[in-house]
């Protein structure tokens, strides 16, 4: 798994086929090992370094294996017979020795879990530059910590009663976060009362203004935005390039007893038969806002994935832009923290349209513990609502497009 998500840039969920043919139990530690692992690399790898003097390659094996044990000790709490006795089997017939003895120094010292892990150093550049210390610093914290689950309902008054009974926090309408690490095990799981979504997720949904009917929902797959949507009232047509990815949504509005037109096409060559009151164009990005449950990201995001998106991103939100009412609103949102794919994008579509104009959040429309740049868009960053449980990152703007 690791090898396909730092080598191959798979996601973790991709690489996870790879132990398919495990035992449940056995596949869900062997991903939690690889989850583990990726949460802290950096530290794992200074780690290994200060035991030896050998300097080990990246991809050799006694690395690896070294990474695998110090993650179950450090992210798992695995006890120290239990990582030697399934890390040297690993080696057997090759770097045994040094493996063994690597393992033995860092357990003597007794290692204690960092609170803080540091990021890839690309990562640490890249956000250090655009964001400053004091984000990057929550970065480091939130990657150490299981995000909390959050829950959105399409029924206000349902919200706020499971929060009652399940010791929720309403951190906005019909929203509830929840203390848990399975889904599966949550009351309600498959009821269609509720979708799990982050609460940063279900922002850019809340910047569709309520009287617009006609809604599009670009790159809408797997459906959480539309259901919020569609819950909400408007009448949303929910278009998705990916067959797969369109059956998931599908398979949620059934579930939740929502509706949506479905389209499969690719945005960049479908054009619509009629202009839409609103438009939601939450676009393909580096997800590097998902870090805390997805660290995997930290690596496959490199420079040359993140400009392929820029330059998808602003081909999208050109081509949306022709396609709403006058008056209408063109929501852009990604789940990224790399600026490139947020303020640089809408900055450079109005430099280019000047028929359009940012619409800043009004009062109400988004928690109060959200606010806007002075530009008036959206930038949820690490460290907001820390005490609470944090949020992904994720940057968001409302576009009208004037009479
Ligand atoms: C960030 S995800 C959307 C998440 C979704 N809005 C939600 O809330 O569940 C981006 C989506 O864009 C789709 N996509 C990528 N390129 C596309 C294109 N050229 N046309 C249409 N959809 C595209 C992907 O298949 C993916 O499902």
């Amino acid at each position: 798994m690791l090898d396909a998500v730092l080598r191959r840039g798979q996601t973790l969920e991709a690489a996870a086929s790879t132990v398919r043919a495990l035992p449940s139990a056995d596949r869900a530690l062997a991903v939690a090992i690889a989850g583990e692992t990726l949460r802290r690399l950096p530290d794992l790898d200074a780690l290994i370094d200060s035991a030896t003097r050998q300097r080990l390659p990246d991809d050799a094996k006694a690395r690896t294996v070294l990474r695998l044990a110090l993650a179950q000790k450090l992210g798992l709490g695995t006890p120290d017979h239990a990582l030697v006795a399934t890390a040297l089997p690993l080696v057997d017939g090759g770097p045994r020795r040094l493996v063994h003895g690597v393992l033995g120094t860092l357990l003597r010292r007794g290692l204690a879990p960092s609170a803080a892990p540091r990021l890839p150093d690309a990562v640490e550049q890249r956000w250090g530059t655009a964001w400053g210390a004091s984000v990057l610093d929550a970065a480091r914290r939130q990657i150490a910590r299981r995000p909390p689950l959050d829950l959105t309902f399409a029924d206000e008054a349902e919200a706020l009663a499971y929060a009652t009974t399940h010791a929720g926090n309403v951190l906005a309408p019909r929203h509830v976060r929840v203390e848990s690490s399975s889904v599966t095990e949550l009351d309600g799981y498959g009821g269609g009362r509720w979708w799990v979504q982050d609460l940063a997720a279900s922002l850019p949904a809340r910047l569709i203004p309520s009287e617009a009917k006609d809604v599009l929902d670009l790159c809408a797959a797997p459906g959480g935005k539309t259901m919020q949507l569609a819950a909400a009232g408007h009448k949303v047509t929910a278009l998705d390039a990916s067959k797969s990815r369109l059956e998931r949504l599908s398979e949620n509005l059934q579930r939740t007893h929502v509706a949506a037109d479905l389209i499969q096409a690719d945005a960049l060559v479908w054009k619509p038969q009629r202009p839409f009151d609103a438009i939601l164009l939450d676009a393909p990005c580096s997800a590097t806002g998902t870090f805390r449950r997805h660290p995997e990201v930290l690596y496959r995001a490199r420079p040359p994935i993140i400009a392929e998106n820029t330059e998808l991103q602003a081909r999208l939100l050109e081509r949306a832009a022709g396609w709403l009412n006058p008056g209408g609103s063109l929501v852009y949102s990604v789940c990224s923290l790399e600026p490139e794919e947020g303020e640089r994008v809408v900055e450079a579509f109005l430099a280019a349209n000047r028929g359009f104009r940012i619409a800043p959040p009004a009062a109400g429309e988004l928690p109060d513990f959200v606010t806007s740049s002075a530009e008036g868009w959206v930038r949820i960053l690490p460290g907001m609502l820390e005490d609470q449980g944090g949020l992904d990152g994720f940057f968001m703007v409302r576009l009208v497009r004037q009479r």
